[in-house]
């Protein structure tokens, strides 16, 4: 699913480690951190680990959004929770895919948002990590909502997600088979254009049997890191 384009990836990789390596102020000793998935939460990750290894940061365990990140932290050395989420989480960083300016994301381009979800809503604080490629005016513009599926009945998923006006197109891995995620179901990338009723829409998805999650985080985020040409921002998000 991801495709950075060859022009700019030089440049937003760079914004990826700024972006994930600021938000690890967010994180102090004592702290049970949710570390996000991709290629900017990484980031966040590794500064996370560093810190432990220099003692700066003392007493933290982590909780990884996926297996990737499970691996990552695993050879990292950070300390970590046990998969049935003991405990709530102080604070998660998490990357997006895109980013209104009411600080509502679409997450799931690396495939992970229903652990993703499952750890936000665990969290008090969710920040954010982008870099500015991912803002937008409105969501749906740039970029499809992922919709986790179960593999039975299918079909009848991707005609349900047709007719509420998705363009739907089944993630597949390079060799052409479906993508299948940590939980073993398949992803449909859903272009629904510019979203006018993102509850609306939220709800649906929600409501429809076979459907395990979809990729649109409302009103979750509590903070933003962004980081561009003209350096790193930080937002609070208003709710
Ligand atoms: C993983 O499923 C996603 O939600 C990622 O957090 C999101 O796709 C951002 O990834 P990048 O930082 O790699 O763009």
């Amino acid at each position: 699913m991801k495709q950075p384009s060859t022009s700019s990836a030089g440049a937003a990789n760079h914004f990826k480690v700024e972006a994930g390596e600021y938000a690890v102020r967010f994180v102090e000793s004592g702290m049970a951190v949710g570390l996000g998935t991709g290629s900017t939460a990484i980031h966040a990750v590794r500064r996370i680990g560093r810190l432990i290894h220099e003692g700066v940061l003392r007493n933290i365990v982590g909780f990884a959004t996926s297996t990737a990140t499970l691996r990552e932290a695993e050879a990292l050395g950070i300390p970590l929770l046990s998969e049935d989420l003991p405990c709530a989480l102080d604070v998660t960083i998490d990357g997006a895919d895109e980013v209104d300016p009411g600080i509502n994301v679409i997450k799931g381009g690396g495939g992970a948002l229903l652990r993703e979800k499952i750890v936000a809503q665990a969290s008090r604080r969710l920040v954010i990590v982008v870099d500015e490629s991912k803002l937008s005016p409105q969501l749906g513009v740039t970029w499809p909502v992922p919709v986790e599926v179960m593999r039975y009945g299918f079909t009848a998923q991707a005609h349900f997600l047709e007719s509420i006006g998705g363009a739907v197109h089944l993630r597949t891995r390079a060799d052409g088979t479906p993508y299948v995620t940590d939980n073993g179901n398949w992803i449909v990338d859903c272009h629904f254009g510019p979203i006018d009723d993102l509850p609306g829409l939220a709800r649906a998805l929600e409501h429809r049997a076979g459907i395990v999650e979809h990729g649109l985080f409302l009103a979750m985020a509590t903070d933003l890191v962004v980081a561009g040409a003209s350096g790193v921002r930080y937002v609070a998000a208003e709710r």
